[in-house]
């Protein structure tokens, strides 16, 4: 129990080193907390800044999960306790003891943390994310698509996983409630908002 909880731990505060804003901050541009969707995750990166960098914010955010997961899987934990660590992870993400506990909407340390317990789910999901955000330029609506694929696709793939995931898509539903009232609204951000981009 020691063992999950200081890994749980590791997994809370690498995930609470957000990618957007150390990428934003080493470029020397304005925290992307402030524009566009205030989101610091990939698509607002994207929105404000282009392709480039929220390349490298999605590299940050997917990679943070690698070393507490890593190590847990090496020191054989069971799926449900890998799965704690992973949800450690995304909680960091979320609210972030280092950003005034700002945080994001969890969808790229998700994919990050996906990746290292069943990857082939992590890539499902990221083949529909990439298609939806394709065809609709909507990041929120594939997120939130992304978010009730992961747990149907695990029930077929990752049996063991599939309490893990549904938890993982709850936050994810959760973090979104902000888009989910603004695309009811009709005023939800394209990834390619004219107010925003630069190109
Ligand atoms: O990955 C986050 C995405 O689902 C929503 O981002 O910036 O459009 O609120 P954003």
């Amino acid at each position: 129990a020691t063992h999950v909880a200081l890994l749980t731990l590791m997994a809370f505060l690498c995930g609470a080193c957000l990618g957007a804003v150390w990428v934003c901050r080493w470029r020397g541009l304005p925290d992307p907390r402030l524009r566009g969707s205030f989101n610091p995750g990939f698509s607002n990166v994207l929105r404000l800044y282009g392709k480039r960098l929220a390349l490298a914010t999605l590299l940050f955010d997917a990679g943070k999960a690698a070393p507490a997961l890593w190590l847990a899987k090496a020191s054989g934990l069971p799926a449900w306790a890998q799965g704690v660590v992973g949800l450690g992870v995304l909680l960091g993400h979320s609210y972030p003891v280092w950003h005034r506990w700002r945080g994001g909407k969890a969808v790229a340390s998700a994919f990050g943390v996906l990746l290292m317990l069943t990857p082939t789910v992590a890539l499902l999901c990221a083949a529909c994310w990439a298609l939806l955000a394709w065809r609709v330029r909507t990041a929120a609506i594939a997120s939130l698509a992304s978010a009730l694929l992961a747990p149907l696709a695990s029930v077929w793939l990752a049996r063991d996983y599939v309490w893990v995931v549904i938890a993982f898509a709850l936050l994810v539903v959760l973090r979104h409630v902000w888009n989910i009232q603004r695309l009811g609204r009709g005023e939800e951000l394209s990834l390619q908002d004219a107010e925003f981009t630069r190109r």
